[in-house]
């Protein structure tokens, strides 16, 4: 096992990652049964459907009741490697996904692995379609709480995922516009 977080396991296997989503006791089995199952197909047609909008991501083998079986990005999470050139191809990354109307629903810099000089975006486990700016907005506020939490100099890598965002996405300015309204509304709750 090489991750285990509170809904899935992600194992290595001859060489493919296992995500497997686990039991939750708390809800009643039938249901639990149900909803990992849309779950575990949902994430897979989303990761497959991201590539198809050019942002590279894990290789779907197989899909199972509970399971996806995928290609094995070997490289480090974005986390441990972070810089501004980096952040700015993340920006393009997730300019792609918006143009596409998909949000990630979990933009961290751990759901980034380069690999070589590729950077994957991973864990589609909570993304869906919606274009709408509210959504995107949240979407890389969440990003840019883990920069201003755990990064050095951040208003750089903000600075420079912006960037790229712009770059590959045309309503870019109004998210980001939209990312300072939501930070104030943090602020002033
Ligand atoms: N396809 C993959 N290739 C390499 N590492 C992976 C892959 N999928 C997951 N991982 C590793 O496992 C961790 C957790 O997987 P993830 O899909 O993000 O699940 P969770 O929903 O628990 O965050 C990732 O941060 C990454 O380090
Ligand atoms: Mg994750």
């Amino acid at each position: 096992m090489i991750a285990g977080g509170a809904e899935a396991i992600i194992e290595l296997r001859e060489g493919k990652i296992i995500k497997k989503r686990v039991q939750k006791r708390y809800r009643l089995a039938e249901i639990d049964e149900r909803l990992r199952a849309e779950r575990t197909r949902a994430e897979a047609r989303l990761t497959s459907e991201a590539r198809r909008l050019g942002v590279p991501t894990p290789i779907i083998y197989d899909v199972g009741e509970h399971e996806i079986i995928m290609q094995h990005i070997e490289g480090l999470q974005l986390k441990n490697v972070l810089t501004p050139a980096l952040s700015e191809r993340a920006g393009e990354l997730v300019g792609r996904l918006h143009s596409g109307g998909m949000v990630h629903g979990d933009l961290t810099t751990s759901n980034f692995i380069l690999s070589g000089d590729k950077l994957y975006m991973i864990d589609f486990g909570l993304a869906y379609f919606d274009s709408s700016v509210e959504a995107q907005g949240v979407d890389v506020h969440v990003l840019f709480q883990t920069y201003e939490s755990t990064h050095e100099g951040f208003e750089e890598l903000i600075r420079r995922f912006s960037a790229g965002y712009r770059r590959r996405f045309k309503n870019a300015g109004a998210v980001l516009q939209r990312v300072k309204e939501i930070e104030a509304r943090g602020r002033y709750a």
